[in-house]
């Protein structure tokens, strides 16, 4: 009989980060401790259907990240709600597993935004990282930079607008002046994000941006350097060593990011004075608290010539490869991969005791 903590690992999805998550969850299978944990792989393909699959045949080029792909050869499952973890055969509509937690190892929308997170919490069973309030606020740019600017977490200046909204061009370059960023404001990886600086970039960029969201962003340039630092932990949070990430590009895009093997690279720890660090960790674990995340995050920030520190945003659920920088960020500061997946899977159990312990019906008189 196995006393082991059997780990669902959700992996996939519906979002462009699809193969980022299959690389990540390959390495998390890879390294997590087998003699405490059991592994149950269940793979969301990219229309969003999920999979109950195996860990010796889940992935097509496990090995090359250009054509790595989720290989469904197991059946279709879903999740029962109340069950505190249990699954369903989508054809047989027989119980077929129990979890006991749930690492979802998913990017961006559907992901990372609360949508996944709400589904688990419906099902009660207790999940890595933050729940569906820090989830969703971390995935809105503007939601997220409100709270920011709210708390005196020092910002970019930007302007949201919505889909039908008049946004005039000259009144942008008053505001912000030239170049500006264009950003769908829920969206990850750099999908739909421009760099422009005459008024065709900008509409083609409005234009290109409103195909990803009903809502974007429009930020002023900073020309800085750009610094990442990890939070880990639940009430008490704790901040990694900081990491510079060196873009060969002409910003931090989706090619830099995935496509070009030589588009950027680390420093770890970031060349900073002891005072800089120290003031961008406490930050960092500042803009963990005050965005109301749990369990992990990546908190990224641009660092001026002048020594301005602006938080430019949070990632609830980083890149999560031996090689990424949110693993690596922890292994430079002492804690190993397996360590973190260790860590991160207690305080997922340790939170959602905490939230079950509260009291959820209401007598009157008694
Ligand atoms: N206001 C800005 N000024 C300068 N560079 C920016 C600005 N906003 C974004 N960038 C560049 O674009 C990249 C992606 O933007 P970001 O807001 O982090 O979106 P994502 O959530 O897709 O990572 C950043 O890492 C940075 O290189
Ligand atoms: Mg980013």
């Amino acid at each position: 009989m196995s006393q082991k903590i059997r780990v669902g690992i959700l992996f996939g999805g519906k979002s462009a980060e699809h193969e980022v998550s299959l690389q990540s969850a390959k390495n998390v299978i890879d390294a997590i401790d087998k003699d405490k944990y059991e592994v149950v792989l269940i793979g969301i393909d990219k229309q969003g259907k999920w999979f109950l699959v195996d860990s010796s045949t889940f992935l097509f080029n496990a090995d090359n990240s250009k054509l790595i792909a989720l290989n469904k050869s197991g059946y279709g499952i879903v999740f029962i709600p109340a069950s505190g973890g249990e699954f369903s055969n989508l054809t047989t509509h027989e119980v077929c597993n129990k979890v006991d937690v749930v690492f979802p190892v998913l990017h961006g929308p559907f992901g990372e935004d609360g949508s996944a997170q709400g589904l688990l919490n419906l099902v009660g069973v207790p999940f890595v990282g933050s729940g569906v309030l820090g989830s969703s606020i971390g995935m809105d740019k503007d939601v997220m930079k409100r709270l920011l600017r709210d708390s005196g977490i020092p910002i970019v200046k930007y302007r949201a607008f919505k889909k039908g909204d008049n946004i005039d061009f000259e009144n942008i370059v008053d505001n912000l002046g030239l170049p500006v960023f264009v950003k769908p404001a829920n969206m990850g990886s750099s999908v739909g994000i421009h760099k422009v600086a005459s008024r065709d970039e900008f509409e083609n960029a409005v234009e290109e941006a409103f195909g990803f969201d009903t809502k974007i962003i429009i930020e002023e340039y900073i020309e800085g350097r750009e610094i990442e630092c990890a939070v880990l932990g639940n009430r008490s949070p704790i901040a990694s060593v900081t990491g510079e990430v060196i873009s060969n590009h002409e910003f931090y895009s989706y090619n830099a990011k995935y496509i070009d093997e030589n588009g950027a690279t680390f420093e770890i720890p970031a060349r900073l004075s002891e005072g800089m660090a120290k003031s961008i960790q406490d930050l960092a674990i500042k803009t963990f608290t005050t965005l109301e995340c749990a369990g992990l995050s990546r908190v990224d920030f641009f660092l001026t010539k002048d020594n301005t520190i602006i938080v430019n945003e949070i990632n609830t659920m980083p890149g999560f490869t031996t090689i990424s920088m949110y693993p690596s960020l922890w292994q430079a500061s002492g804690i190993s991969y397996p360590d973190l997946i260790d860590r991160l899977i207690h305080l997922a159990m340790e939170r959602f005791e905490q939230e079950r312990s509260l009291t959820s019906t209401y007598l009157d008189g008694k």
